[in-house]
């Protein structure tokens, strides 16, 4: 099983894929699942809202590759000069298949996990649906 600090730095290596020329803002990500480790980069697009984030890239991977539960996701900015967090949309997308841990680096560079109850309180999420 690999350590924090080598998914981040897996994470890092997904991000030196990073197709990102128009913000040259590099983002890795790695998923981790009972199945395997899934990466993922951020695809930018001249239609600057067809971007994909990185994670939602690595999370759309594992899916597509039979994946239901995610246990880890590691998160790695090239271009960040300060602590880099994952945005609103791809803490929704985690939220969707129980993401338990996000892991980050902290302003020392030193691995750092986070809860999606941290970043994402007060959810929606597919149990809301249930009773439909
Ligand atoms: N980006 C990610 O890949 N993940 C995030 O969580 C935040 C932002 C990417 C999208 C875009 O290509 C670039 O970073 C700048 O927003």
């Amino acid at each position: 099983m690999p350590t924090d600090a080598e998914l981040l730095d897996a994470a890092a290596a997904a991000a030196e894929n990073a197709y990102a020329p128009y913000s040259r803002f590099r983002v890795g990500a790695v998923v981790v699942t009972d199945g395997g480790t899934f990466p993922g980069a951020n695809v930018e697009n001249a239609v600057y809202g067809s971007t994909l984030c990185a994670e939602a890239v690595a999370i759309g991977h594992a899916v597509a590759s039979g994946v239901r539960s995610i246990d880890t996701v590691a998160v790695a900015c090239l271009d960040a000069g300060r602590v880099c967090h994952p945005c609103g949309n791809c803490r929704q997308l985690m939220r969707e298949f129980g993401v338990r841990r996000i892991l980050v680096r902290d302003e020392h560079g030193r691995p750092q996990a986070l809860t999606l109850e941290e970043l994402l309180p007060r959810s929606f999420g597919p149990e809301d649906l249930a009773a439909q």
